[in-house]
């Protein structure tokens, strides 16, 4: 009995020691923790349960047969983060770069089977160089068999993947199709194939920081959702982030105790929006101080910061909150930033959770740039996402809703739940000075008859009164209220229903 219980820790033991010490000194070395190191500080203390710790890759070819480790470069299994169940995997670049043999491959797609059976995140920490080139097409089928699950549980589980390394092919295209990525600035890079592989085909000298870097992606190309500091960094904010999820799109997000007060006045929110309408203002003022506890889960920060997203919660219940940013390109509408929002408020809307809009929007970025770029098709994606999401929404217009990014941003006509506007909220088609220059064209030498003009338009629309009496705006509020208001308005809407037509998918312009 003793020999096979020292066997099984013999054999354990060989499966931890990953690639051996000297890989695993270069991985400290640049900076980096295992894949184990970082499964520890990812969850609760003891909560881990390792799964096929003892599979290895069945490969003949160039040699592999004699080179197998025990585990084969993934570590997976389940585990809890602040009690609640969730899946892992976590790329170990000690062992053959943590590249993905066809062994390596169903281990993953065993947990994310299992995540979307029992309702629970999968987690997956990214350090790895793609494909298994010595395994060829299995490889390649075994990251098919991957994606088909990452897009199977899309919608079904929250999916987040986190980058800690150098990461290529498949390792890059499988956290596409999650719903949040992270980076770990100076040490993870994203990209189709790497530095020495774009130097070879088409002859570029470039380095991972310029070809895949944090900078690239998180202030960049958006395909990263956020990047910390350091390994430690990244591990906690993805258990805070946790903490706001549901598990499954089967549950509401969870609900936790708040010591903030749901009747909480802000008086210094009355003076928010400055006198002269073009003038600036920090949204990010107001988030914090209607949230509870000024705790914000901001996603994307340093990406289109003419729009905020991001998690808060209200009376101890989770709500996506989306903000036009009017410290930034005026909070303008342009194709980042509407493919930002779009995406979330798609996310926020399979997972249960309550929409939240706070409008300042002069409307949707003009000129050729954008109108190439195809601002038409992504703009209406944001109006798409808002517009068939059926979750609760609450949308408060602080200032400026012009044109049609008063429609898109969670306008009552798009199914706007509660609507309602600042008495500084300006609702039109355009801005005073572009409107009275197209209506009263044959006026536009004479200066003060263009004067007379603008200030009758603004009297007649620089206000929320004309939306409020068509009924377009339910109420208008005092901004020290703001708080309460949301907190009652998400309380009447707990119990909402509504359902969209039968459909087999929608046809979201892409
Ligand atoms: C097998 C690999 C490997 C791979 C790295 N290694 N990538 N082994 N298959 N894909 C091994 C190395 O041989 C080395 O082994 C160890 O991992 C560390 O690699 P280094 O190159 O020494 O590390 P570094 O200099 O940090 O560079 C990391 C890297 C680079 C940028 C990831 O290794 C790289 O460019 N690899 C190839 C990336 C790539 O193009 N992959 C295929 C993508 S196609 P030893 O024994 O020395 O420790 C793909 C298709 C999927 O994934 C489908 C997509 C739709």
């Amino acid at each position: 009995m003793n020999t096979i219980l020292e066997e099984l820790e013999r054999r354990r033991a060989g499966a931890r020691a990953g690639g051996g010490e000297k890989r695993i000194a270069a991985q400290h070395a640049k900076g980096k923790l295992t894949a184990r190191e970082r499964l520890s500080l990812l969850l609760d203390e003891d909560s881990f349960e390792e799964f096929d710790m003892f599979v290895e890759h069945r490969s003949h070819d160039f040699g592999m047969q004699a080179n197998r480790v025990p585990g084969d470069g993934v570590v997976t299994g389940q585990g809890a983060i602040n009690g609640r169940l969730v899946y892992v995997f976590s790329k170990d670049f000690t062992v053959f770069g943590g590249s993905l043999s066809k062994a390596h491959a169903e281990k993953i797609v065993k947990v994310q089977e299992m995540a979307m059976r029992n309702g629970a995140p999968v987690i997956g920490l990214f350090d790895a160089g793609g494909a298994r080139i010595q395994e060829g097409v299995d490889s390649l089928a075994g990251y098919a068999d991957i994606f088909l699950q990452n897009v199977l549980a899309s919608g079904v589980v929250p999916q987040i993947s986190v980058i800690m390394g150098p990461c290529a092919g498949g390792d890059v295209y499988s956290p596409a199709i999650t719903d949040f990525i992270f980076m770990v600035k100076d040490t993870s890079y994203m990209y189709v194939t790497g530095p020495d592989v774009v130097k070879t085909v088409i002859n570029e000298d470039v380095s991972h920081e310029e070809l895949g870097g944090y900078r690239v992606h998180a202030l960049k190309s958006g395909v990263a959702d956020g990047a910390f500091e350091n390994d430690l960094e990244a591990l906690t904010q993805v258990r805070r982030l946790v903490d706001f999820l549901p598990l499954s799109s089967r549950e509401k997000p969870p609900l936790r105790d708040s010591f903030d007060d749901p009747e909480r006045q802000e008086a210094s929110l009355d003076t928010l929006v400055p006198l002269n309408p073009n003038k600036p203002y920090d949204m990010k003022e107001l988030i914090l101080k209607v949230v509870d506890e000024a705790d914000f889960f901001e996603i994307s920060p340093d990406y289109a910061k003419n729009i905020i997203i991001g998690l808060a919660r209200l009376d101890g219940a989770t709500v996506g909150v989306v903000a036009n940013q009017p410290q930034v390109l005026a909070g303008v509408l342009d194709i980042d930033a509407s493919r930002k929002a779009a995406r979330f408020v798609r996310f926020c809307d399979a997972f249960n959770i309550p929409l939240v809009t706070f409008v300042d929007v002069p409307g949707f970025m003009p000129g050729t740039r954008q109108e190439q770029g195809a601002l038409i098709k992504h703009g209406a994606k944001l109006l798409f996402a808002y517009a068939e999401a059926t979750v609760p929404k609450v949308t408060v217009i602080t200032r400026k809703a012009y044109g049609g990014a008063f429609d898109v941003m969670s306008s009552k006509n798009i199914r706007g739940d509660l609507n309602y506007a600042w008495p500084t909220a300006e609702i039109a088609v355009m801005g005073p000075k572009q409107a009275v220059e197209i209506i009263f064209r044959a006026d536009i030498g004479d200066a003060e008859r263009i004067a007379a003009r603008e200030a009758e338009y603004k009297a007649h629309f620089a206000n929320p009164f004309v939306a409020a009496s068509r009924g377009y705006i339910d109420d208008v509020i005092m901004p020290h209220g703001t708080r309460r208001r949301l907190v009652r308005a998400l309380a009447s809407l707990r119990n909402k229903s509504v359902q969209n037509p039968y459909k087999k998918h929608d046809n979201i312009p892409l």
